[in-house]
């Protein structure tokens, strides 16, 4: 399936962009065939352009809002599938009723909607210099596009090219999201008995989804960008050894330097400094 993406540094090059697209392609002509194939590649050429530069998301704490970023997460979302697929399959779920096509499929086009329409992005970059910094909205909601959720869009730009899928295939790509669109609860809450699920892939595709976006997440988390010192608090060895490290390249500093040493420092502090300050301007003289 190629090199994992998962993890890597949150900026890409244009080459690695370049790459990434190359081996979401090389994945349609090693997975697909016939009509569904031909379709498939024709809807990608057209979307090339537009497609290999699109990010997963428009926060940078959500999960890669940046250039190249959906890509990465639908081979990111591949990978996890395919491996969710196989434990699932040797744990002894019913899995006869689906083949490695299906999961490639679904987790290739569950978030295709992100892509905008067949003229016009999702995602635009973000002109508010405010929200990008303070805020991490790197991108912003085109305001043009009719409203649609994205797996509605999805099925929508796959039926622009004729791309048929089964049923099963439906169920799944509709369900990635799970409970977090509230358009699936009816499938995922259900009590009668011909309501409920026939297949899994639906809960595989959840599964991988939300692990491919949590370790992409945590790149950000991890990544030495975010607001937040997630490593700090969750290992508080590292918070003490970046002190002890600080501290000694502050030694070094006076050392080398001959900065008065911690004896020799003005030992007042800024607020007697103030108070000193405060009571020589309105103090009773
Ligand atoms: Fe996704």
């Amino acid at each position: 399936m190629g090199k994992r993406i998962l993890g890597e540094t949150m900026k890409l090059k244009a080459e690695q962009i370049q790459e990434n697209w190359d081996k979401l392609i090389q994945i349609v002509e090693d997975t697909f065939e016939g009509e569904r194939k031909e379709l498939l590649l024709k809807m990608y050429s057209d979307f090339k352009d537009r497609g290999m530069f699109a990010p997963a998301s428009s926060t940078d704490y959500f999960h890669n809002a940046w250039p190249g970023g959906y890509v990465c997460h639908i081979l990111n979302i591949i990978d996890c599938s395919l491996k969710l697929y196989n434990i699932w399959k040797d744990s002894g779920a019913f899995t006869k009723d689906y083949g490695e096509e299906e999961v490639i499929f679904c987790a290739m086009h569950h978030d295709l909607g992100k892509l905008g329409d067949l003229t016009q992005d999702y995602y635009q970059p973000n002109d508010s210099e405010w929200h990008r910094i303070n805020q991490g909205k790197m991108y912003k909601e085109n305001q043009n596009l009719h409203y649609m959720t994205v797996t509605d869009r999805a099925v929508w730009i796959l039926s622009q090219y004729g791309i048929k899928m089964s049923q099963i295939e439906y169920l799944a790509l509709r369900l990635t999201d799970g409970m977090y669109e509230d358009g699936n609860v009816g499938y995922l809450k259900a009590y009668a008995e011909n309501h409920q699920l026939k297949t899994n892939l639906p809960l595989i595709l959840h599964q991988a989804d939300m692990m491919a976006t949590r370790i992409e997440k945590e790149s950000y988390m991890f990544g030495g960008s975010s607001n937040i010192p997630y490593e700090e608090i969750l290992t508080p060895e590292v918070k003490e050894e970046k002190e002890q490290k600080e501290k000694e390249l502050l030694e070094n500093v006076k050392e080398e330097f001959g900065a008065p040493t911690e004896t020799e420092t003005p030992t007042v502090s800024s607020s007697q400094t103030a108070k000193d300050l405060f009571n020589e301007l309105f103090g009773d003289k």
